[in-house]
């Protein structure tokens, strides 16, 4: 559960986040759309407590993001452009690394199944700096949900994947929400995000333009509301 009310972001002179309020309940998937520049990953690193923001009140699961930083990072996976990974390390190394931070149990066993889930098993001990951007991104994907997170804020994970990848993140996304994992995903690609969400946000400017449940992904439907907000077209 996130309770955004009256969010702001000012950096240098630019209010780059005007007033955001929303609400995301529990188990939802929700994908943020919008321009370049509208300010979706500035509000995904507040979200992630990576970023302070200037006005406003943000809860997640009831816990106030400015006073209970390391019980909501505890909550929290975030994939953000960059992978977080450490290059001369392994994908084990890595996942262990990561998951011994969030205190994980049996964490090289579920370290391993998690690459294994990934596809890339045969490439568990080499070093990520020899990987493809896809690879990289396959292990920050496991990276993000080692610790099997309420909450994962997801910065355009699809992209660099190839189809097999693709299908490989989805599930991952699919079968957290069954456990109950509210997800916030930002996205250019309206494909995924009408396969996979329920409910779409579209950002331009700083701000909420849209946000509506969708329903037997209607990609249709996503192009059309975009199009009316984003470029104008009625
Ligand atoms: N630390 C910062 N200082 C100054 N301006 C910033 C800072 N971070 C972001 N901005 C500005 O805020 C605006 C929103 O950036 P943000 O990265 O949130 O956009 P976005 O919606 O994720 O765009 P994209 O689709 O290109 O990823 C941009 O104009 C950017 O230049
Ligand atoms: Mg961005």
């Amino acid at each position: 559960m996130i309770e955004i009310k009256n969010l702001t972001k000012r950096a240098d002179s630019k209010l780059i986040l005007r007033g955001i309020d929303l609400s995301i309940r529990k188990g939802e998937t929700v994908a943020i759309l919008g321009p370049n520049g509208a300010g979706k990953s500035t509000l995904l690193k507040v979200l992630a407590a990576i970023m302070k923001p200037t006005t406003g009140v943000v809860k997640i699961n009831g816990l106030d993001l400015k006073k209970n930083i390391l019980d909501i990072k505890q909550l929290l996976g975030y994939l953000p452009h960059s992978s977080l990974l450490y290059d001369h390390y392994s994908p084990l190394e890595n996942l262990v690394f990561f998951g011994k931070m969030y205190r994980v149990h049996d964490v090289e066993q579920r370290a391993i199944r998690l690459v294994n889930e990934v596809g890339l098993s045969f490439f568990l001990n080499e070093p990520v700096k020899n990987f493809s951007r896809g690879m990289i991104q396959r292990i920050a994907i496991a990276r993000a949900v080692i610790h099997e997170p309420e909450i994962l804020l997801l910065d355009e994970p699809h992209t660099g994947l190839d189809q097999g990848a693709i299908a490989i993140l989805n599930n991952v996304i699919v079968s957290m929400k069954e456990k109950g994992t509210t997800t916030l995903m930002v996205t250019h690609d309206f494909k995924q995000a009408a396969e996979i969400c329920d409910r779409i946000i579209i950002m331009k400017n700083g701000t909420i333009v849209d946000d509506f449940y969708i329903e037997e992904q209607n990609l249709g439907f996503v192009v059309k509301k975009y199009q009316q907000q984003v470029e104008g077209v009625s």
